[in-house]
Parts: structure tokens; sequence; C-alpha cells
């Protein structure tokens, strides 16, 4: 099974403002990643409130989730948050800190997004496959991270919460 990582790039770059309008992009770039990588079950984006030390779900594809605020530390979230480093958990059954979506949900990836050296937000990705991820997901997903992060402050505001 082989993901063309390079062409879902472009086609989310061309998902973003102006092209797009910031709320809506977010959205269809859950939607293009659910749709072109396979066993990418489900897409969403926690946004943080540093204050608060909270994440807060903004949009997804794939199930909804009870997990809609997460505080930092808890989960592979919050961990993320954190520690502001990605987290690749190739199997969650053997994950020590981790909160259950979908008990379909066997690997989780989470990349945190930064704006000018801030951490903004998450892309949070789960997969229904055990070990579902190779080499180049992380990059790929660190640069839709990058891509994203400009958008950021119109589509959600910290100080609101
Ligand atoms: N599994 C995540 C919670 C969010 S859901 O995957 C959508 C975690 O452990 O932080």
């Amino acid at each position: 099974m082989s993901v063309d990582f390079n062409t879902i790039e472009q086609k989310a770059k061309q998902l973003l403002p102006p092209a797009k309008e910031a709320g809506q992009s977010l959205q269809l770039i859950c939607d293009l990643l659910c749709e072109q990588v396979p066993y990418y079950n489900w897409t969403g984006f926690y946004f943080a409130i540093p204050d608060k030390r909270i994440l807060v779900l903004g949009p997804f594809c794939g199930e909804p989730t009870e997990h809609t605020q997460i505080p930092y530390g808890r989960g592979i979230c919050g961990q993320s948050a954190e520690s502001l480093e990605t987290f690749v958990v190739p199997d969650v059954s053997v994950a020590q800190n981790y909160l259950s979506c979908s008990a379909k949900t066997k690997a989780e990836i989470v990349v945190p997004v930064f704006l000018n050296g801030r951490f903004v937000a998450e892309i949070d990705i789960d997969s229904h496959n055990r070990e579902p991820f190779g080499p180049e997901d992380e990059p790929f997903l660190r640069r839709i991270a990058e891509h994203v992060a400009p958008h950021i402050p119109s589509v959600f505001d910290p100080t609101r919460f």
C-alpha cells in the first residue's frame, strides 16, 4: 500500500487561505487526510490554551470523541502538549498514558503545531491498524503542521476561553 504524501501535501496547501476560508480549511484538510491515507481513520486538530494548560478539540473527521478537552499531561495528546514532542504510538494497547476514543483505534500519532516558536495546536491521527506508520508519516505531518500554523490564530483565539 503506497501513499503519495507529496501529492497529498500539495492538495492540502490548495485548501488553505486564500483559496478557502480559514475556518473551513482545517476541516477540509482533515477530510483530505482521512480520504487519502487509508490508515488515517480519525484525523483532528486540538487547539492549545496555554494559560489553562488545556487542549480543545477543533475540526476532525472520523467518529465523534468524548475527549473534547484534554489537560496537558493527560493521554498521548496531553503528553505531546507538555513535552512539545511528536508522539508515535504504534500500539496503543501497551501505552501507559492513553485516552481511548474508540475501541477500534490501534495506533496513534500526535504532531505539535508551532507558530513563531509557540505551541498553538496539534494534529492527532488515530489508526485502526496496528503499527501502521512508516518513515514518511511524521515528516509529512510536520510539513502539514507548518502549512496550517499561520492560519490557526484566525480560527482559534485561546483568550476567549
Ligand atoms: N487518544 C488521545 C485522545 C484523543 S482521541 O484519540 C481523538 C490521547 O490519548 O490523548
